[in-house]
């Protein structure tokens, strides 16, 4: 049988909200508390170097004020190792960043900065995170995180996510479903944890939840969307159907 799947909600999008206008509010960490109460597992936020977002006084008060453990993402760099040593986040997702993106493009190129990642690792799992790398869907990616020592990966969903969302890309997306296949499969045979998320939405989040081997997802930007229309906690429940009914084809094609 597939193990339960957790639903981390990334509160970066709250965030992105407050800087448009440069107000104090919509407070990232009361979207945190909400989403925690209609049953978020975790709240994943992510302190990007340029501060667009989320910035430091929210990670401090989302370590003090919320019931569910923090996924922090964030870039491998000497800052950022210093902020989470301070904080001691339950999880770090490290990602790559370029000032210039408008949201996280791609997956970090594992085979490109060993020394650097293996070192981020072993600092931050000696402080008691659990790292997780976020990587495109590729088998060979998942096997060098392996070796560096990160305990789970996060498969990027985006290029599946886009294939399903342009009309009559059926062969792309099938093609894309099929890299996070196997790179789960990868990761299951590893023992590393396997985590997927960017760009996942309740159409698409169905065919994701039913890869057996993913055990958690982490999704904003459409659940904060969504949150216009019919408030954070009726997306999150919805959000959290789709993903039941997706799971329940694993489930049906485990046994
Ligand atoms: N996982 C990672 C590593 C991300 O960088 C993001 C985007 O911040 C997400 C998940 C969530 O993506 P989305 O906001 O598209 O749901």
């Amino acid at each position: 049988m597939a193990p339960p799947l957790r639903l981390g909600v990334n509160v970066d999008h709250v965030a992105t909200l407050r800087a448009a206008r440069g107000t104090p509010y919509p407070d990232p960490v009361r979207a945190a508390l909400l989403a925690a109460e209609a049953g978020a597992d975790n709240i994943t936020a992510h302190l990007r170097e340029d501060r667009r977002h989320i910035v430091d006084t929210d990670i401090a008060r989302l370590m003090a004020e919320i019931p569910v453990p923090l996924n922090m993402e964030m870039a491998a760099t000497e800052e950022m190792l210093a902020i989470a040593a301070n904080h001691r986040p339950h999880a770090v997702c490290l990602v790559p960043e370029r000032r210039e993106e408008r949201t996280t493009e791609g997956g970090l190129d594992v085979t490109s900065q060993p020394g650097v990642l293996r070192d981020v690792i072993a600092r931050l799992s000696a402080a008691g995170t659990r790292v997780s790398l976020f990587i495109e869907p590729d088998p060979a990616q998942v096997r060098e995180a392996m070796t560096l020592g990160a305990s789970a990966v996060e498969l990027h969903t985006g290029a599946y996510c886009d294939a399903r969302q342009s009309e009559g890309d059926g062969a792309r997306a099938a093609a894309e479903l099929d890299r996070i296949h196997a790179a789960a499969a990868e990761a299951g045979q590893h023992g590393v944890a396997c985590h997927a998320g960017h760009g996942l939405t309740e159409e698409t989040v169905g065919a994701v939840a039913a890869v057996a081997e993913i055990v958690e997802l982490n999704i904003g930007h459409a659940l904060i969307g969504e949150a216009v229309f019919s408030g954070l906690e009726t997306a999150i429940e919805r959000m959290r159907a789709a993903m039941h009914g997706g799971r329940a084809h694993a489930v049906e094609a485990a046994t």
